[in-house]
């Protein structure tokens, strides 16, 4: 597996902001939002793209266009969904499938509750969102599935990564070349399973408790 840190100012401007309990529902969500499509731009860095042929203007040239088969995109619902228009702002042309998957609070393991995506995913770019790579449980479960279908190029877009989460993946990913691209690995996970020093429940943060 390959770690990807975005290091760059106004990733961790925005990550500031976002980590601060003071910070409100719809600035965390714009914000995820911006900090989103920055990380997008680095982890499309290898997207595939096809030769095309068009006219400007002044002259005939060759240009270059999003290949066949269109990457695909996967939020993990539900914080995956508040980094899935950041996303597609980038990648307009992708489809969209979906995983619900959710954490027991006890055990930490995580378990699905919706699909909805190709079911052949051979040959396709898979961009999964998932806020919070903490235990890696859900990621790893994700990932798993999408290799079920085909998938072999995937890429992980996670705002925090805990090293926990990164060591589960590495274990249990070991013959998968994933690749996760992250605005910053955090320190560790405490009892609770959540990154210190993180940023809390993501799905809080974005959509309130829902209770
Ligand atoms: N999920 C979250 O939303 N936050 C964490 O810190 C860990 C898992």
């Amino acid at each position: 597996m390959r770690i990807h840190v975005v290091d760059h100012p106004l990733v961790a401007h925005k990550l500031t902001t976002l980590r601060d309990q003071r910070t409100d529902s719809p600035t965390f969500r714009r914000l995820a939002d911006e900090l989103v499509t920055l990380l997008a731009y680095e982890a499309t860095r290898d997207v595939r793209v096809e030769p095309v042929d068009i006219v400007t203007p002044v002259t005939p040239t060759t240009g270059v266009r999003l290949a066949r088969p269109r990457p695909l995109v996967v939020p993990i619902l539900r914080a995956g969904l508040g980094m899935l228009d950041g996303m597609v702002r980038l990648l307009p042309t992708a489809e969209v499938g979906f995983l619900g998957m959710i954490r027991d609070e006890e055990t930490l393991e995580a378990s699905t509750y919706a699909t909805r995506m190709p079911v052949d995913l051979s040959g396709r770019q898979v961009y999964v969102l998932d806020p919070m790579l903490a235990t890696g449980g859900t990621l790893v479960r994700a990932i798993q599935e999408l290799r079920s279908r085909g998938a072999r190029d995937v890429t992980a877009l996670c705002l925090l990564a805990a090293p926990e989460g990164v060591a589960a993946m590495e274990r249990e990913l070991a013959d998968a070349p994933v690749t996760v691209v992250t605005a910053a690995l955090d320190d560790r996970l405490n009892e609770q399973g959540y990154i210190v020093p993180g940023l809390g429940d993501a799905g809080d943060r974005m959509y309130g408790t829902a209770d």
